[in-house]
């Protein structure tokens, strides 16, 4: 069994892709362990999923650091001295500085609710249906200093009705998240992603198992 691949988690909230992560470790199918969960809100309910699973957690907060550099300078702290190999922004709500990226080069990875580069930044969901897409979805990617612009890792396809709220399609959106982001990982665990510029090429996929259409297109 080939050496388990350090993670650490970075969240601000209710941390549901957090779980699906700690599941699919559990579940003995992501070869990953979990280092260090770290929260910038106290009362982040991922904090009680790390709680149960008795998995290490930290929180730290902005406002106690001189800038936003040192905040991030010692988030790269905390993550190199415990070995992650893999960053992973479940929910993290900031943009992530330098001092995070020069230390994880294309080691950090994020989950966006929507079909990037369409709707970028807070509220995807909500951006997605006032827009009017008939299709959306998520992605996995890996982050550079942009705002949900680093090269694309993996999507999934939902359809969005015109009935849908923010919400609807948010939960829709939510359950492929959760199959995505550990599907993302296991494919970096096995060494199978090549990044070309902004080319993420992945070994051994076919085209037909790139895209989930939810539910299966009939006819
Ligand atoms: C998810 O919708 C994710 O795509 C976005 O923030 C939300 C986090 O949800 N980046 P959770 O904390 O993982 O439940």
């Amino acid at each position: 069994m080939p050496e388990k691949l350090a993670l650490g988690v970075l969240a601000s909230g209710r941390g549901s892709n957090f779980q699906a992560i700690v599941d699919e470790i559990e579940a003995g199918r992501l070869n990953a362990s979990v280092k260090l969960l770290i929260v910038d809100d106290p009362k982040a309910f991922a904090v009680e999923r790390a709680k149960k699973h008795s998995i290490e957690y930290l929180c730290l907060q902005p406002r106690e650091f001189s800038s936003k550099d040192a905040f991030f300078l010692k988030i790269v702290d905390e993550l190199k001295m415990r070995g992650v190999k893999l960053v992973i922004l479940a929910g993290f709500m900031r943009i992530v500085r330098r001092p995070l990226l020069d230390a994880f080069p294309h080691q950090v990875m994020n989950i966006h609710p929507a079909l990037l580069p369409s709707f970028p930044g807070l509220h995807g969901q909500k951006q997605a249906v006032d827009y009017g897409v008939k299709i959306s979805g998520c992605t996995v990617h890996f982050v550079d200093e942009g705002m949900d612009t680093g090269p694309v890792i993996i999507q999934a396809a939902v359809p969005v009705s015109p009935d849908d709220t923010e919400e609807s399609l948010s939960a829709r959106i939510l359950k492929l998240e959760h199959r995505i982001f550990p599907e993302a990982i296991r494919l970096y665990a096995e060494g199978r992603l090549r990044i070309e510029g902004s080319v993420v090429r992945i070994s051994g996929y076919g085209l037909d198992e790139g895209l989930i259409v939810n539910p299966p297109l009939r006819g």
